[in-house]
């Protein structure tokens, strides 16, 4: 039994690498000599654009470790309908360390701020910024389709709490409570941008929790 056990756990551990793919070399990785997406001459680090080990201001003090310039946009607007249960919340204008995980994302992918300003340089120094015909601009901003923009009323509603009540009211959700997966997938309860995408696994175009083939993305929450 024991033996069994044991080759079990092996199995699980092995699925379990396999699956995951790394930021390194992805379009997250923002190196010159990274992924899709070399837009930093002097840049040796993948994660010190998102991420600093050390406090170095107060402004950057805030889950996870944050270490990317805040966007300025103060009201990105949130999704309506009449069949919506749901009420997200503003993500635009929370001051830095008291946002949601979605604001985040927002600071490279609403178009408007550099994707190489750091709060926190390494000590290789500020990257310098090599534009990229339709996808990075002289300032570093994302030109791309990937440029989400400053409004939010037209995209999958975020920030807002996904459960039990909500599977409920609506009718056609899977009850959060029981499902592990969107147990996973949620962030303290709610429904972020890193709900449905995981910004440092590539292995799932573009940056995916899961094969959206088939919809199956859609269809782990979605009673459809
Ligand atoms: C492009 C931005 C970006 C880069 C680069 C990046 N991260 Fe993250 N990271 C995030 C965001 C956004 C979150 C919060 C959302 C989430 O947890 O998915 C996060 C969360 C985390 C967390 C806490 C949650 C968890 O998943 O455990 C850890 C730990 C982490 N990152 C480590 C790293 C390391 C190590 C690297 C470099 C190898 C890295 N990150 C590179 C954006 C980034
Ligand atoms: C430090 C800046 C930065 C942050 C923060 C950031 N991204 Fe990105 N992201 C980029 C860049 C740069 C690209 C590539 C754009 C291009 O080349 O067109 C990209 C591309 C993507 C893509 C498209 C990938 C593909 O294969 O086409 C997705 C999806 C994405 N990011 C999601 C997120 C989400 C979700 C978050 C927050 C959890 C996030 N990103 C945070 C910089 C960032
Ligand atoms: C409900 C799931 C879901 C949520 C929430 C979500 N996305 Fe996406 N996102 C997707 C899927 C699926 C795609 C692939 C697009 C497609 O299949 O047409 C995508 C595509 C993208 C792309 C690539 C667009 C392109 O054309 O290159 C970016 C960038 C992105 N998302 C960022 C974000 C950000 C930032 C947020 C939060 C404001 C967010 N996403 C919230 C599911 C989601
Ligand atoms: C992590 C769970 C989750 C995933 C994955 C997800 N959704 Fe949603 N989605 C929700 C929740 C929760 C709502 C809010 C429903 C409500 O309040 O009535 C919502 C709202 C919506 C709405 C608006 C409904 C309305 O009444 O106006 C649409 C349309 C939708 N999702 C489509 C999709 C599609 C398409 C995908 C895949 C690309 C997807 N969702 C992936 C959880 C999810």
């Amino acid at each position: 039994m024991k033996k069994v056990l044991v080759v079990f756990a092996s199995l699980i551990l092995a699925v379990g690498l396999a699956s995951a793919a790394s930021i390194v070399g992805s379009k997250h990785d923002l190196r010159a000599s990274g992924g899709g997406t070399p837009t930093g001459q002097g840049l040796t680090e993948v994660c010190v654009v998102c991420h600093t080990p050390h406090q170095a201001s107060a402004a950057n003090g805030q889950y996870p470790l944050w270490n990317h310039q805040g966007t300025a946009t103060a009201s990105f607007g949130v999704y309506s309908s009449p069949t919506m249960n749901a009420t997200p919340a503003e993500i635009g204008g929370a001051a830095m360390g008291s946002q949601s995980v979605s604001l985040l994302c927002m600071s490279c992918h609403d178009g408007t701020v550099s994707v190489l300003a750091m709060y926190n340089n390494p000590p290789s120094g500020a990257p310098t910024v090599n534009p990229i015909s339709g996808r990075i601009d002289a300032s570093g901003r994302i030109i791309s389709t990937a440029n989400i923009g400053t409004n939010l009323t037209d995209d999958h509603p975020v920030n807002f709490t996904y459960n039990t009540a909500l599977a409920n009211a609506d009718g056609g959700l899977v009850d959060p409570a029981t499902s592990p997966t969107i147990q996973g997938w949620l962030v303290a309860g709610t429904v972020q941008c890193a709900s449905c995408h995981d910004v440092h696994d590539p292995q799932y175009t573009p940056f995916l929790r899961a094969d959206n083939t088939g919809s199956a993305l859609c269809l782990t929450c979605h009673i459809k």
